[in-house]
């Protein structure tokens, strides 16, 4: 079996290590190395001289984007799972993206949309997008992302956006920049869109809010995932002593056009 190329999780006692398959190179750690050709199988599990384990497995979502190398701060799952939720997305979502940033949202619903669905991702930055799409392809294992995919790479500042020419194909906005009140700088909606904004500060939640309300949309919320991990063993059992205190508020909304 070919495995040069093949993203895997190298997981050891202490650590988890993403990695890509090289067959001619070693993979080393201060655990021990083994050389990447040793693998002969996905999952397996290989032995360093030293005795150190270990195991070779294809990453899950959350794996990948935990450990991938990034740009911009990314959205966390936990506040993936909500996003998907509060937009209400479903495979067929038209979603429009404000903020592709390191493209962890972007792999997520580039991941989970069919056919009918499709994504539009906007950022100011030619940068962050070339290595949003080098890792969307990369987890997904293709050479190059193409029609088939739906997803369409709008590098501009959100100041020049024009939504009136891409709004019919539209039924979501999610944002994850510092300012998204500017949208309506510019824009108007007048169609049926529910509107999550992804914001680290309350003050921008406040900000965003008011702007949301001028623009007449109704069901606004404001909310924040805190979530708690568990320590289990045989004797113990207890909430675990690290716990991310704060990532970012989410914010939604929906605009309806009644009759
Ligand atoms: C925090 S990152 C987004 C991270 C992304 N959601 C993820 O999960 O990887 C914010 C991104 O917004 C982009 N951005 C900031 N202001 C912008 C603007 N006015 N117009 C377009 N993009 C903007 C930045 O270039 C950056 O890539």
């Amino acid at each position: 079996m070919n495995l040069d190329n093949e993203l895997i999780i190298v997981k050891t006692d202490n650590n988890k290590y993403l990695a890509v398959v090289d067959i001619t190179k070693e993979f080393i750690t201060n655990e021990g190395k083994f050389h990447f050709k040793d693998i002969t199988s996905i999952p397996s599990i290989l032995k360093s001289s030293t005795g150190q384990e270990f195991k070779i497995y294809r990453p899950t979502f959350k794996e990948f984007i935990l450990n991938m190398k990034r740009g911009p701060q990314i959205i966390y799952p936990k506040d993936i799972s909500q996003i998907v939720i509060e937009s209400n997305i479903s495979s067929s979502s038209k979603v429009l993206e404000i903020g592709t940033g390191s493209g962890a949202l972007t792999l997520y619903l580039v991941s989970i949309l069919n056919e009918k669905g499709s994504l539009t991702t906007v950022d100011i930055s030619k940068t962050n997008q070339r290595r949003a799409k080098k890792t969307i392809e990369r987890y997904l294992s293709i050479k190059e992302i193409n029609e088939e995919y739906n997803l369409k790479f709008i590098n501009q500042d959100l100041n020049d956006f024009n939504f009136s020419e891409i709004s019919n194909e539209i039924d979501t906005v999610i944002t994850d920049i510092p300012e998204p009140w500017i949208f309506f700088d510019n824009n108007k909606i007048n169609t049926d869109i529910v509107w999550v904004s992804y914001l680290p500060s309350i003050t921008q939640v406040i900000k965003t809010k008011e702007c949301l309300e001028s623009n007449n949309f109704e069901n606004i919320e404001v909310k924040e995932v805190i979530l708690r991990d568990w320590y289990l063993n045989k004797k113990i059992a207890r909430p675990d002593n690290k716990l991310i205190s704060h990532t970012g508020f989410l914010l939604s909304a929906r605009f309806i056009k009644f009759d």
